[in-house]
């Protein structure tokens, strides 16, 4: 074992500065909500950024990189979430180390440079008798590079197979996903040595914790498409990752990632915040990390996961991403809640999380804020959600027929309301029930099933086109264009020519069609030249090409021919009105509301606009009208609207507003509009789209609606131009017809309107007071009816058209004419029927009312209960309900 012991910040700078000195370009890591990638559920690798880069659909000012990578595992491929606080190195969250070379280095430096950096005394010295290499079991060259030319003995070189099933399915084969760049790896083990169990890859003790993989080597080499065929890579390129928990528990003698310092001082710090004693002194003593319980790993690991994602902008919900996030959050706040915690708690992690991350990680510290207040309101969410699942249990248990909890209310509690399986499991015990495990784990499978749907989101277009270099945007300007047809697909497939009546993909190589990006839709529009006509249904990007998906509406169209390209004027006018609205409308938000007002989302099509932003409240009324007001005022100013491309510093500098984890290229676009204060424009922003010249070009900008999409996301839509008139018309034309029919004079709507509810509120207490007196009057006549029944005067009958409350004021003039009686009544209007039970006093003893509520309710497939002088209950309407009636006489005769 090295003696040298470095801490994880060391060793993460150590790497970086190491490829650096190979030539490598030190890259930020990326956000862990991928960017443009819509096969990806979170951020999984190194890699990703650089996906295009592999593909050769990008071009950068760089060919080798080197990046410390935050990445999420749970959901989606690659999915750790139910194993971790269980072994020693599974994590929702981990670091990911890489080199990455772009067509540049392949196999060979990509060996040597992990060796050197692995073994020279300058860098992490390993012993090199512990390390060992595994390679894909055909791929010769890698064995040889490390047998002869980096000398690791044969016998320490493990050739892996496909070994998960199918073709290229085996650990030394690594794909991204489903689709996208994959190829062939070498793996780097470490021993832990032999007072651990395990054994080597491929063993049957591989699972073991003695040898530990701390380094994969891919060469990247195929596009794996989604029909499953590899497309060779334009260059042979290269991926790495080296988990950096993993390998600072080898640099800090541990075999556990929970026992390096970062996890150490989480786990300390979650034992604190829980209120849990740990025997810190004993472990000092025998100089070994403390032995945290795993609940208390679950916290530390996932208190990562949380705060990294939140920083990125993923919120809590029940959807996607945010769901994922949510299981995780509640996941954490149940094994805190299994130590002792209680109130909130898991949000405080924050703090120790920045202390050991923070300095690497600087959005840690900057969104404190937005992550707290997230996560508490998740656990505040959580324990309503636990409170409610606990009251349905009740319900379900008095319901119960038998000794066990049937698999859907297990999972009905599980799914609807974070209800944990185990505490369900624990009621149950208590009362000498059983949960049926097997029926839940049949809604479980199911549920999973429906969780992979939703992990594999669309199929991108990279996965039927294929074309090198890019397609050239010249529309920013103009509607029209010529350009040349260079690649056609119909049914997934490269053609040559189309015909009419086929649908098909065709990419040009300049293009006057917007493709879809930054929530603008694409261009719709035809291509047409003398042999045929295509009509353009949308335009998407597939890397650096733009697809226009269409149909052959006459003659036929052939790969290499000039097309006049005209996109649909009117409609692109109309989007960029809403474009620029958009822009307009994010700028009076952040005025309005405040600067915490950030972009979530946004849809800017031809007929509307829609933004989601990060906001807690909904937004009022006046602060509509206010925006509303500050949207047309820029409006009516009609100023002109720049475009410039800058450097990312200059941008930065002119104080264009970015969105958080967006990825941006070198140089970027600055759009800027609206009146000048202090030399600033009244909005700045980033954007590739299609903007309108003039402000003034927009016309009316009119809010249609505000609502909530998820938990602190607000939604608006908003009209402009002649739709907003159509809308103001509509609300125009409505209010003639409410004038029409109340007779109002035109501006005396509202008063109208107010006198004719006051009119219905006056009438309807009439109508009240009048079925009392009617109530009265048939009680009287019910009172006729009185039986004896075991000595007891009672009361039973049908009455029609009652709902609760008149059958509750009917109840009480029978009563005040019955004193001494039991009176049932059942009510019965539409499709329901409503009943209620009073027993005197002096009966009590021996009838309840609330019995006799149950017992009817559950004749009547209904509800209710209450106490035993009075009670409530309804049903739906149910052809048995006069014989239920009518039955309980003889029911009341056996009390
Ligand atoms: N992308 C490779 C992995 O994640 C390095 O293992």
């Amino acid at each position: 074992m090295s003696t040298r012991f470095m801490t994880t910040a060391e060793i993460r700078e150590a790497f970086l500065r190491y490829f650096e000195s190979q030539g490598h370009t030190r890259v930020a890591s990326s956000s862990l909500v991928p960017a443009n990638d819509p096969t990806l559920l979170f951020t999984n690798a190194g890699m990703n950024q650089f996906k295009d880069c592999f593909l050769g659909l990008e071009k950068r000012n760089y060919v080798r990189a080197t990046t410390s990578q935050k990445v999420v595992r749970a959901g989606g491929k690659h999915n750790d979430l139910d194993n971790v606080g269980y072994t020693a190195r599974h994590h929702t969250f981990f670091e990911m180390l890489g080199n990455f070379s772009f067509g540049d280095y392949f196999k060979r430096d990509a060996l040597k440079f992990a060796w050197e950096f692995l073994t020279a005394e300058q860098w992490l010295g390993l012993p090199k008798d512990k390390l060992y290499a595994t390679v894909y079991h055909t791929d010769d060259e890698a064995f040889d590079i490390w047998n002869k030319e980096i000398g690791l003995p044969a016998d320490r070189i493990i050739r892996i197979g496909d070994n998960k099933g199918e073709k290229y399915a085996s650990d030394n084969f690594w794909t991204m996903g489903d689709t996208g760049p994959c190829g062939p790896c070498s793996e780097i083990f470490f021993d832990h040595g032999d007072h651990i169990w395990g054994g080597l890859p491929g063993t049957p003790e591989e699972d073991g914790d003695r040898f530990i993989e701390i380094w994969n080597n891919v060469f990247m080499q195929f596009n794996r498409t989604a029909d499953g065929v590899m497309h060779p890579l334009p260059a042979p390129s290269v991926d790495t990752g080296m988990g950096l928990e993993r390998i600072s528990a080898v640099l800090q003698h541990v075999n556990s990632n929970y026992d390096i310092d970062l996890f150490q001082h989480l786990l300390k710090s979650a034992a604190e915040i829980i209120g849990v004693e740990m025997s810190q002194a004993e472990a000092q003593a025998q100089n070994k990390a403390v032995e945290y319980p795993a609940s208390l790993k679950v916290v530390a690991d996932h208190a990562r996961s949380c705060c990294f994602l939140i920083a990125d902008g993923v919120n809590p919900s029940n959807e996607g991403r945010g769901y994922v996030l949510r299981r995780i959050i509640r996941r954490a706040v149940r094994h805190g809640n299994k130590m002792g915690a209680t109130g909130t708690f898991f949000y405080k992690m924050l703090q120790p999380l920045i202390e050991v991350m923070g300095e690497a990680y600087p959005e840690l510290a900057e969104r404190r804020q937005v992550i707290e207040t997230a996560l508490i309101r998740e656990e505040e969410l959580f324990a309503k959600t636990l409170e409610q699942g606990l009251k349905l249990l009740e319900g379900e248990l008095a319901n119960l027929k038998g000794t066990i909890i049937p698999g859907e209310i297990v999972f009905k509690l599980y799914d609807t309301y974070g209800f944990p399986v185990d505490l369900t499991a624990d009621i149950a015990r208590e009362r000498e029930l059983e949960i049926d495990e097997a029926g839940f784990e049949v809604e479980m499978a199911a549920q999973r099933q429906r969780a992979r749907d939703a992990g594999k989101f669309a199929v991108d277009y990279n996965s039927i086109v294929k074309v090198d270099g890019e397609t050239r945007f010249d529309g920013y300007g103009t509607t029209q264009g010529q350009g040349q047809i260079v690649a056609i697909y119909k049914d997934g497939e490269q053609v040559n020519e189309v015909l009419e009546g086929d649908e098909a993909l065709i990419v040009l190589n300049q293009t006057p069609f917007y493709a879809e990006s930054g929530g603008q839709i694409g261009d719709t529009g035809l291509f047409q030249n003398d042999t045929g006509i295509f009509e353009v249904q949308d335009t998407k990007k597939s890397g650096g090409a733009f697809v226009h998906q269409g149909i052959v509406t006459m003659g036929s169209l052939k790969a290499t021919q000039n097309v006049e390209a005209i996109v649909k004027a009117d409609l692109r006018e109309a989007t960029a009105r809403n474009h620029s609205a958009t822009h307009l409308l994010h700028a009076a938000l952040r005025q309005v509301l405040g600067e915490h007002v950030q972009q979530k989302g946004s849809l800017v099509a031809s007929d509307i606009l829609r933004f989601d932003f990060a906001n807690d409240q909904p937004v009022t009324f006046e602060q509509i009208q206010q925006v509303e007001r500050i949207v047309n005022r820029e409006v009516i100013a009609n100023t002109a609207v720049s475009t410039e491309l800058l450097d990312i510093e200059a941008a930065k500098q002119k104080g264009a507003m970015m969105l958080f984890g967006e990825k941006y290229g070198d140089e970027v676009r600055v759009l800027s509009m609206g009146s000048v204060i202090d030399d600033k424009n009244f909005s700045i922003e980033l954007c590739g789209g299609i903007h309108v010249n003039r402000t003034g070009d927009i016309g009316l900008f009119k809010i249609t609606s505000e609502g909530g999409v998820a938990a602190g996301v607000r939604r608006i839509e908003a009209v402009t131009g002649t739709k907003a008139l159509d809308i103001v018309q509509k609300t125009d034309a409505d209010i003639q017809s409410i004038n029409t029919l109340l007779k109002a004079q035109k501006d005396q709507t509202l008063e109208k309107v107010e006198a004719t509810v006051d009119t219905a509120q006056q009438l309807q207490k009439q109508i009240e007071q009048l079925n009392q007196k009617l109530a009265s009057f048939q009680a009287a006549d019910l009172v006729s009816q009185v039986q004896n029944i075991h000595g007891r005067p009672t009361l039973i009958t049908t009455v029609q058209n009652q709902d609760a409350k008149s059958l509750r004021h009917l109840h009480d003039s029978v009563k005040s004419k019955l004193e001494n009686a039991v009176i049932v009544l059942a009510g019965v209007e539409n499709d329901k029927i409503s009943l209620i039970a009073s027993v005197a006093k002096d009966f009590t003893g021996s009838i309840k009312a609330g019995d006799i509520i149950k017992h009817l309710a559950a004749e009547l497939g209904g509800k209710g209960g209450g106490k035993p002088d009075l009670a409530q209950g309804g049903a739906p309407f149910n052809e048995k309900s006069d014989q239920v009636m009518a039955g309980l006489t003889a029911w009341l005769e056996q009390q």
